[in-house]
């Protein structure tokens, strides 16, 4: 076995199929990531017994190629780390089920790691490797000046599986990566990332919605359209049971602050009825299948001249009121949540935090408050395996093992 501490991290736990090798948590050495966007693409959503096949067919090349990328071979690797849950069933089986065989057949130590973890982890990684200047991507954390890494942080983790709070709290110290998180607030239903994606399949446009809401709300006027959220209180019916979501089941709600939960499937109807009573369901349907033709090759637009030859401005501005809607939405209960904790630093991760408009504006309000906001670059704010890695490794350190009879668990939590 090495000593470089060189972990192989594999996520499977939705769409994409993701290897990569980090050194001690800290150094990405590879990263590789299959997606399968033009496979759901048409759906507009996630398939998920697609997703599995797609998962079997690219986890042997894609492992290999991280191994390459990395320069090593897997007797450089001093532990495997994969994704646990929570996510799809099918989908983590492959990717835990090979994770198991690879280290039962190489003789080395399985890491199981939460797929939320591994999202915290990515913002983690990226200020490690800015912090050691090796990033070799650009670095978009947005602030230079962090509070002393063992202060707690405030963790909104935004995807399309997942919108929730937690208070991330270093275990043991500066040196020691080890964090602990509980709960602090999630969404009812929808997360936010589900939200984009509906809403751009209603609206006639690919999967994931989130780059497509993201290009074209430029272009529109966010208060053309007055979307407003409700407080959300927590129903006596629903003191005790798990909010129901497809995303992972927690702690009942009831313990929660009211002030932190989120709700997404307000919005996306009131986009619905919106479409619905100004006759644009047919332009949308048109548009769809403009843009799933056979050959077509759309993405989204760069000007407003594109924009415009997609989309009327009506369409337009209701896709930026319903952006600026839920980003500020996630903006409201994340600072209330951080000023009610004394977190001084927030760090926003999953698919949601690659949106420009969210890293514009949390920064802004940051900036404004004194606080320090980081988002992990674009290509570790979607799902990847360097996070997965990255997470593991103070595992590794403290010699917490998963065994051979390790399952993937879709419900899976974090937290308390
Ligand atoms: O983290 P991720 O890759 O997978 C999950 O764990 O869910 O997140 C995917 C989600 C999708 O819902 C996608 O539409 C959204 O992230 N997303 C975005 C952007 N890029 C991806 N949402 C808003 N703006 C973006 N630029
Ligand atoms: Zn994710």
């Amino acid at each position: 076995m090495s000593t470089r501490g060189l972990i192989l991290g594999i996520e499977s736990s939705c769409d994409e199929t993701a290897a990569a090798v980090v050194e001690r948590g800290s150094r990405t050495l590879s990263s590789v990531v299959a997606s399968q966007i033009a496979t759901h693409a048409r759906y507009g959503g996630v398939v998920p017994e697609l997703a599995s096949r797609e998962h079997l067919r690219a986890i042997v090349p894609v492992v290999r190629g991280a191994l390459a990328q990395a320069g090593v071979t897997l007797a450089d690797i001093d532990a495997i780390a994969v994704t646990a849950g929570p996510g799809l069933a099918g989908a983590l089986l492959v990717g835990v089920t090979y994770a198991k065989a690879l280290a039962f057949a190489q003789g080395l130590p399985l890491v199981a790691v939460n797929h939320l973890e591994g999202h915290i982890h990515a913002v983690l990684l990226n200020e490690r490797e800015i912090s050691k200047n090796c990033d070799p991507e650009r670095s978009v954390a947005e602030s230079k000046d962090l509070p002393p890494v063992d202060e707690p942080a405030l963790a909104l983790v935004v995807s399309g599986g997942h919108t929730h709070l937690f208070l991330a709290c270093p275990a043991h110290g500066a040196q020691n990566q080890t964090w602990t998180y509980s709960l602090v607030g999630r969404t009812l239903d929808d997360a936010a990332g589900e939200a984009y994606d509906k809403v751009a399949k209603l609206l006639g446009f690919g999967y994931p919605g989130g780059p497509w809401i993201d290009a074209l709300a430029r272009f529109g006027n966010p208060k053309a359209v007055p979307f407003a959220f409700s407080q959300i209180k927590t129903k006596l019916h629903l003191a005790g049971k798990a909010p129901r979501t497809k995303a992972a089941i927690t702690a009942p709600i009831a313990d929660l602050d009211s002030h932190f939960l989120f709700s997404f499937s307000g919005i996306k109807t009131a986009v619905l009825r919106y479409v619905e009573l100004n006759n644009l369901r047919d332009e949308a349907q048109a548009r769809a299948l403009r843009l799933f033709a056979p050959g077509a090759e759309a993405g989204p637009p760069q000007s407003k001249k594109e924009a415009l030859a997609l989309c009327p401005q009506q369409v337009l501005d209701l896709i930026a009121s319903f952006q600026c809607a839920v980003v500020g939405d996630l903006m409201k209960k994340s600072f209330a949540a951080a000023e009610s904790l004394g977190a001084r630093r927030i760090l926003i991760t999953g698919g949601v935090a690659a949106n420009r408009e969210l890293r514009a504006r949390f920064t802004a309000e940051a900036a404004r408050r004194g606080l320090c906001v980081s988002f992990p670059t674009l290509s570790l704010s979607t799902d990847n395996a360097a996070m997965i890695a990255a997470a593991a490794w103070p595992r590794f350190q403290s010699g917490e093992f998963a065994d051979q009879s390790l399952s993937g668990n879709p419900s899976l939590a974090l937290g308390r």
